[in-house]
């Protein structure tokens, strides 16, 4: 199990994103942590080894990952997973059958799908419900009750939960608080101060930033539970190739760099479109119109560059989605470049229709992924695809 180096933790956000985890190359120096692409390492004798045996159990690139973001969240344990999804899956193998978890409603379209087509059937069992009511999390809680997962804000529909409150009641239930961070990062938004036991992301997103490769991590601060879930990282071994950990450890180095771009163009985009469209018609927790922007002013520091646009028609909708030239049409979110979706059809399709028309995620929703371009020309783009829309 991979655990942070102490000294770490004294450096502000900055320093920690560029050095975090790293210590030149033993062998040459290298500045930059080399990517160890190995499977195997040669021992001295039998069981006289440099502590590492097996790339499936460790890998000095990944560890450089794993130590580089706990350092950012303010962990003490990392693990990277190959995927998300993948991460997701890895953290479900610390429950058993019978064991039953609160689920916030409108978690990634894919989570949900694990839960409800994969883990349902082997004895996992789930309540859905509107994290946005901590009330709701404490009435679902039943004996039995091991976790709670939220994500916040929510992916589309930029619903925020409370999570000082969701610790609360996850706490009182004697749940452990698992929080997908991977819309505010660490960055923006720190989900240990409030309560969390177990933080993930999507390191396909803004860890990454960079939009070329897929991955998911797990941060950690309890010694026993990181543990296991150390045992289930090589136990199941879903874990990350060392090139692509590679390339997420070098999106963390500008981390904090990017993050305010996107926070800033977020906010212009938001703002611009709310006068073009109508305030009703714009979801972002930066504008004063969001309905839980006190919370959002409250938990985090910036609101960041995803927005939702509810354009009230799939006919609209899809207008839109054709006719942007900067904001690409494509799944995925976090990265330098703009993208935007229309989550009914592509981030929600594996949520049925009757249970998105329930959440609210209409044929009309469009989501933006703010990118790091010049916010002139996304306003630019923007104006033409909207003009007469
Ligand atoms: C909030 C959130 N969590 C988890 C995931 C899953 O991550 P991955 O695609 O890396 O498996 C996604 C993917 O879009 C996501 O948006």
């Amino acid at each position: 199990m991979t655990r942070i180096f102490d000294d770490d933790l004294q450096a502000g956000f900055g320093t920690r994103a560029i050095h975090a985890g790293q210590r030149p190359d033993p062998l040459s120096g290298a500045i930059m942590t080399p990517v160890y692409l190995t499977s195997t390492y040669v021992q001295d004798g039998v069981g006289r080894h440099k502590g590492y045996e097996y790339a499936r159990s460790r890998n000095p690139t990944r560890e450089a990952l794993e130590r580089n973001v706990a350092a950012l969240e303010g962990a003490r344990h990392g693990f990277a997973f190959a995927s998300g999804m993948a991460c997701v899956d890895s953290l479900m193998k610390l429950f058993k059958s019978g064991d039953h978890i609160v689920c916030g409603e409108n978690v990634y379209g894919g989570t949900f799908r694990l839960f409800d087509r994969l883990l349902r059937h082997l004895g996992l069992r789930f309540t859905y419900v509107d994290t946005r009511d901590p009330a709701r999390i404490a009435d679902a809680c039943v004996p039995g009750t091991v976790a709670v997962v939220v994500e916040t804000p929510t992916n589309p529909l930029m619903r925020l939960t409370d999570l000082g409150a969701a610790a609360a009641a996850a706490h009182q239930a004697g749940a452990l608080l698992l929080v997908d961070n991977t819309f505010a990062t660490p960055f923006f938004q720190r989900p240990f101060d409030h309560g969390a036991d177990i933080v993930f992301h999507s390191t396909t997103k803004y860890l990454n930033g960079h939009s070329d490769m897929i991955g998911g991590i797990a941060l950690l601060r309890d010694d026993a539970l990181a543990e296991r879930l150390g045992f289930i990282q090589n136990a199941a071994g879903a874990v990350p190739g060392p090139l692509d950990c590679w390339l997420a450890l070098r999106g963390t180095k500008t981390l904090h760099l990017r993050m305010p771009r996107h926070d800033e163009n977020g906010r212009r985009v938001a703002a611009w479109l709310a006068q073009r469209l109508g305030d009703e018609h714009v979801i972002y927790p930066g504008l004063a119109s969001h309905p839980q922007h006190e919370l959002a002013c409250r938990q985090m520091s910036g609101f960041g560059g995803m927005i939702t646009l509810d354009l009230g028609s799939a006919e609209r909708a899809h207008r839109l989605l054709e006719r942007t030239r900067i904001f690409s049409l494509a799944e995925s979110l976090g990265g330098v470049e703009s993208l935007i979706s229309h989550p009914a059809s592509m981030t929600h399709a594996s949520v049925p229709a009757t249970r998105r028309a329930e959440l609210g995620i209409t044929d009309g929703l469009v989501r933006l992924s703010c990118g790091v371009e010049e916010i002139g020309d996304l306003l630019g783009d923007l104006d033409q695809a909207t003009n007469g829309l």
